[in-house]
């Protein structure tokens, strides 16, 4: 059965983008990743729709390895009659026996300590893996294909670059510790518009910025579960910084909307900023902020084991919404605290922790 905290966003973002979620009616969905944080999300929005919306259902697909998604995050999902999970490798070739109406390329390692460990699975998935989905949207003529790309592609963005705009064309190392992700998830957009500009492929790009939210694993290391990992588990944050670097933080539900709106608009060849541009934090702020709905927890500043944790660390993230606002109709509307209370109710219920 799905949890009942994601159950709720999921409700709530089907019922009020009901007429837009209605166009995936009787279509077929190829979901690449939907073992992850961000695509799990999505097949679940999508089977609420099945079961409580749609008169036709839609058929949803989801290719996984689970490299780093744990089966037990979709396993409410494996009885359902339209939804079927395949452990796939996307970024090796792979023949497939259907023609999907959608793609959405959510597969990927995405967090930091991960992906430093598996460089070239990183690089792979995002390239390789990417170009065998547009192979597959190139012959399946899709109606329309979404990539995930990532803020990281703007690298450490100059002052007046931020809140960053998608026409900023970043400053990002081709060769330092993170260059892994940022610069396969930099050749993947040129990718998607040359698809675009080749053979018409109607791609769309979104750049997500910090998403956090249920579903988002205690050890997955980034730094919103490794607050709550360190607070539940020690009563003690441990700061990797001094604390001053900021990002801007958006909540699941918010961002999923603005996924589906990209996905079903007509900007084809276009990349979207997709975040929370209310609140841009600082580790040490947020440190405080999750020691706060903890309760009795200190906050510590030590030096991270790993070498590199902190080289080209981006000093500020913070996303211009301008453009998905005008385009794509975005508003993120869940706040901070919100986002993060009902984050910490999730993994009390999951993880059986107590405050
Ligand atoms: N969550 C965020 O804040 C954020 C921010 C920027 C970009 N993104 C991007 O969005 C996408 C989804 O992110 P997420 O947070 O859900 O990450 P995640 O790690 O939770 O999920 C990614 C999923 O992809 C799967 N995967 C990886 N390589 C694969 C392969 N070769 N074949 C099949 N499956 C594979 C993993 O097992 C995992 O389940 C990623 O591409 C990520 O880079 C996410």
């Amino acid at each position: 059965m799905l949890d009942s905290i994601i159950l709720g966003d999921v409700a709530r973002i089907s019922t009020e983008n009901r007429e837009l979620l209605k166009r995936f009616e009787d279509s077929t969905l190829l979901i690449s990743g939907g073992g992850g944080f961000l695509g799990a999300y999505i097949i679940d929005v999508l089977q609420y729709c099945n079961e409580n919306i749609f008169k036709k259902p839609c058929k949803v697909i989801c290719l996984e390895n689970f490299i780093t998604g744990v089966p037990e995050r979709i396993k409410h999902l494996l009885s359902k009659e339209h939804i079927s999970i395949m452990n796939k490798d996307v970024s090796k070739p792979f023949e497939i026996d259907i023609k999907p109406d959608y793609i959405i390329h959510c597969a990927g390692i995405a967090s930091p300590t991960v992906y430093r460990k598996f460089p070239l699975e990183t690089i792979e998935v995002n390239v390789m893996g990417l170009k065998n989905l547009l192979e597959l949207a190139r012959k399946s003529n899709v109606k329309s294909f979404l990539s995930f790309s990532t803020s990281e592609i703007y690298g450490n963005p100059t002052p007046e670059n931020i809140p960053t705009q998608e026409a900023y064309n970043g400053n990002v190392s081709c060769t330092g510790p993170r260059a892994c992700y940022d610069e396969s998830k930099r050749l993947g957009e040129t990718l998607c518009v040359s698809y675009y500009q080749q053979y018409g492929i109607p791609i769309k790009v979104v750049r997500p910025f910090n998403v956090y939210g249920p579903g988002l694993r205690l050890d997955d290391r980034r730094v919103i579960p490794d607050y709550f990992k360190d607070a539940f588990l020690q009563g003690k944050i441990v700061l990797l910084s001094d604390g001053k670097p900021t990002r801007s933080f958006c909540y699941i539900s918010d961002a999923t909307i603005g996924f589906i709106k990209a996905l079903l608009s007509d900007c084809s060849g276009e990349a979207f900023n997709i975040g929370n541009d209310e609140i841009e934090i600082s580790m040490l702020d947020l440190a405080k902020k999750v020691a706060e709905i903890i309760g009795d927890v200190e906050i510590e500043h030590q030096q991270s084991i790993e070498k590199n944790y902190l080289t080209d660390n981006p000093q500020r993230r913070c996303p211009d919404l301008t453009k998905s606002k005008k385009l794509l109709a975005y508003y993120p509307s869940v706040h901070l605290q919100e986002g993060l209370l009902r984050l910490k109710q999730w993994y009390i219920n999951n993880y059986n922790l107590k405050t």
